[in-house]
C-alpha cells in the first residue's frame, strides 16, 4: 500500500502547560537541544551504537521485509492463534500495536512476560483444540521468563511444530539461535544496533503485528515520515523535541511523575510500551521523571481524586485520537429516568472528547500542568508515526537529562539475586547475605 500523507497526523497542544512551561522557556533551551540533537545524529552521544531505530525504513532490508510478510501470511492461513513468547522490549511493542490496531487482537496471545504457573496453565487450557503458531523472541536467548515459557509451552505448536515456530533472536549467537538451528525453526533477527525498547519496527515487533493482520508497511511508512519531519533541531518547530524539552523543564521545576493519559482503551498497551521506553531509557542516576499511565475515563473514578488534589508532583500528557471512532449515538428515552435525554442523538465519541477537554482543564486548575499529543486517527500509519515520535523524543529527553538513553544496567540487579537464590551454575556463592523475613505477626 502506498501512502500520500503530506503532513504528519500528530500535533502537540501545549494549551495547559503555561505558566509552568512557556514558549519562551522552551526557546531559551534551543542551544541545549541542538547540542543533544547533534550528538545523537553525529553518532557521538552516549550509547550511540544503539541508534539503528532512527531510520525505520532501513531496519529490515526489502528482502527480509518480504520474507517476514510471507512468513506471517503463511502462519495466518495455517493457524488460529499466535503465541508470542518474550518480555520487555521483546514483547511490549508488538502488543501495543496489536491491541491498538488489530481487528481481532485475541488472535495473538502472550507468554514469557511473567513467571506465573496459573497464567501458563490457564493459557494452555484456553488454547486446547486450536492450531497454534509460536513466535519466541529473545535477543539474548537466555532471559529466564521467556525461556521457561517456551520450554513449557512449545508443544502447543503440535504436529509439524518446526513449521509453526519462528525464533526472533540475535543474528550470530545465543542459546535461542542454537536451539532454532538444531530444531530447524525459521529465524528473524534482533538487530545489534537496536535495544529492546526501540525494536518494535524491527522483526521483533513486525512479525507478530503482521500476523495480527495489521498493515506493517503503513506503520513503517508513518515512522519514516515522522523521522523526516522530526529533523528540525528547534523545539519550537519540532513537536517531539518540544515534548522532550517540556519534560526537562517540568523535571527541573520539581515534577516527579509524568502520567500518560488516554481516553481510548485500545491504547492501554501503548502506554505500557511508552512506560518501558521512558523508564528504561531515563531511569538511572536517580534523576528522571517516573513514567506512569492512567486509562480514562476509568481511572478518573479512582486515581482522578489524587491527580486533582493529591501531592503536587505530577505532570500529565494526554494521548488523544481526534477522528475515526465508529458512530454510536445515545438513544432518546421517553421516561428520561436517567436524565440523559440532553445527550440524545449525540455520538459517544463526542461525550468522550468533552470528558477529555474537561479533565485537561480541571487538572490544570488543580496544579497539574498538561499537554496533549493528538493523532488524527488510530491507524497503522499514525501509530507508526507516534512510535517514532516517542522514540526520538525519548532519545533527546535522555540526552538533555545527561544519561545514556540506550543502556539498561539496572535490570541486571534482580536477575543476579534471583540466579543466586535459584542456584544457577556460576551464581551459587553469594546467597549468604540474603535478608531473612521479619514478620509482624497477628
Ligand atoms: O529493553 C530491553 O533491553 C529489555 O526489556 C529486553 O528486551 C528484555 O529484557 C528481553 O531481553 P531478551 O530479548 O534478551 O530476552
Amino acid at each position: 500500500m502506498t501512502h500520500h500523507m503530506e503532513k504528519l497526523p500528530i500535533a502537540l497542544n501545549a494549551r495547559y502547560l503555561s505558566p509552568s512551561v512557556t514558549r519562551e522557556m522552551v526557546s531559551a533551551r534551543q542551544d541545549l537541544v541542538a547540542l543533544a540533537d547533534k550528538s545523537l545524529r553525529s553518532g557521538t552521544c552516549a550509547g550511540c551504537e544503539f541508534t539503528g531505530w532512527m531510520e525505520p525504513g532501513k531496519i529490515l532490508s526489502a528482502n527480509e521485509f518480504a520474507r517476514l510478510v510471507a512468513a506471517a501470511d503463511k502462519l495466518r492461513k495455517e493457524t488460529d492463534v499466535m503465541l508470542v513468547i518474550g518480555i520487555g522490549g521483546s514483547y511490549l511493542g508488538a502488543r501495543a500495536a496489536i491491541e491498538a490496531l488489530a481487528d481481532d487482537p485475541d488472535k495473538v496471545v502472550y507468554a514469557g512476560q511473567n513467571i506465573s504457573a496459573h497464567y501458563m496453565k490457564r493459557l494452555r487450557a484456553s488454547l486446547q483444540g486450536k492450531r497454534v503458531a509460536i513466535n519466541v523472541i529473545s535477543k539474548s536467548g537466555t532471559t529466564t521468563e521467556p525461556a521457561i515459557a517456551f520450554r513449557l509451552l512449545r508443544d502447543l505448536a503440535g504436529d509439524n511444530a518446526t513449521t509453526k515456530i519462528i525464533a526472533t533472536t540475535d543474528a550470530n549467537k545465543g542459546a535461542l539461535l542454537q536451539l532454532a538451528r538444531k530444531e530447524g525453526y525459521e529465524t528473524f533477527v534482533v538487530p545489534d544496533d537496536i535495544g529492546g525498547r526501540y525494536s518494535v519496527l524491527s522483526a521483533v515487533g513486525l512479525l507478530p503485528i503482521a500476523y495480527a493482520g495489521v498493515d506493517i508497511d503503513a506503520m513503517v511508512s508513518g515512522a519514516k515520515m515522522c523521522a523526516e519531519l522530526c529533523k528540525n533541531p528547534d523545539p519550537l518547530h519540532n513537536p517531539a523535541y518540544f515534548y522532550a524539552t517540556a519534560r526537562s523543564i517540568l523535571r527541573n521545576q520539581g515534577t516527579n511523575i509524568e502520567l500518560l493519559a488516554s481516553f481510548e482503551p485500545r491504547l492501554h498497551y501503548f502506554a505500557e510500551w511508552w512506560k518501558q521506553l521512558y523508564g528504561e531509557s531515563e531511569g538511572k542516576e536517580n534523576v528522571a521523571l517516573f513514567p506512569a499511565s492512567v486509562d480514562f475515563t476509568t481511572d478518573l473514578h479512582s486515581m482522578g481524586q489524587y491527580i486533582q488534589e493529591g501531592r503536587r508532583m505530577l505532570a500529565e500528557t494526554f494521548l488523544i485520537v481526534n477522528e475515526g471512532e465508529p458512530s454510536l449515538q445515545i438513544p432518546s428515552d421517553s421516561d428520561d429516568a436517567d436524565g440523559l435525554n440532553y445527550l440524545a442523538g449525540r455520538e459517544v465519541s463526542y461525550v468522550n472528547s468533552k470528558a477529555y477537554e474537561a479533565t485537561a482543564k480541571a487538572h490544570r486548575e488543580g496544579g497539574v500542568p498538561n499537554m496533549t499529543i493528538e493523532i488524527k486517527q488510530l491507524d497503522a500509519y499514525s501509530l507508526g508515526a507516534l512510535i517514532y515520535f516517542f522514540e526520538i523524543a525519548c532519545a533527546i529527553s535522555g540526552l538533555l537529562l545527561g544519561v545514556n538513553p540506550f543502556n539498561q544496567p539496572g535490570v541486571e540487579a534482580y536477575k543476579n539475586h534471583m540466579f543466586e537464590m535459584l542456584g544457577k551454575p556460576g551464581y551459587e556463592t553469594a546467597g549468604e547475605d540474603t535478608v531473612q523475613p521479619d514478620y509482624i505477626r497477628f
